[in-house]
């Protein structure tokens, strides 16, 4: 079967609409890296201009977006979270070197670990967690939004250094 927006999104909805909970979002992250694989389906998201970022899809009733991004360049992030929300993030093209954070006191945290991720590889950020993407050249992600995050307001965090 070949993958679509339209497909991917009614099988995320599927899921969402059983259970929105950390484990239904990694069902959610599998469906996102299966897409990934289809390197028709990738191209398709970035045919038209994507720039850093384009909602391809937002559920009427569930609220959930399918977001495109594209980054030109170097491009990085300091520690954030998202708000009210989770996201799940898919890397499509380069890499991005993504570092996970522990709270250790209000707006202070320490890093937890590192890891970069390739092309096909998915990550789920839940409500709370923080992190921080970097990229040394262009890349390109598919992210899914719990909620649209246009003008929802994110956590910055100071980072901690030692034990
Ligand atoms: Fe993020």
């Amino acid at each position: 079967m070949m993958m679509t927006l339209e497909i991917l999104a009614a099988q995320i909805r599927e899921v969402l609409i059983r259970e929105n909970s950390p484990a239904s979002r990694e069902q959610v992250a599998g469906l996102l890296k299966s897409a990934l694989r289809g390197e028709d389906f990738v191209a398709a998201q970035f045919v038209n201009e994507v720039g850093q970022r384009k909602v391809l899809y937002e559920d009427p009733t569930l609220g959930f977006c399918i977001v495109a991004h594209e980054y030109q360049g170097a491009k990085s992030s300091g520690p954030h979270d998202h708000g009210p929300s989770w996201a799940i993030y898919g890397q499509a093209e380069g890499e991005t070197l993504m570092r996970d954070y522990t709270p250790v006191a209000p707006g202070q945290v320490r890093e937890e670990r590192s890891y970069l991720m390739r092309p096909g590889d998915v990550h789920v950020y839940n409500e709370g967690a923080v992190h921080s993407p970097s990229r040394v050249t262009s890349t390109r992600l598919i992210r899914i939004e719990g909620m649209n995050l246009a003008g929802v307001v994110r956590s910055e965090c100071k980072v901690v250094e030692g034990a």
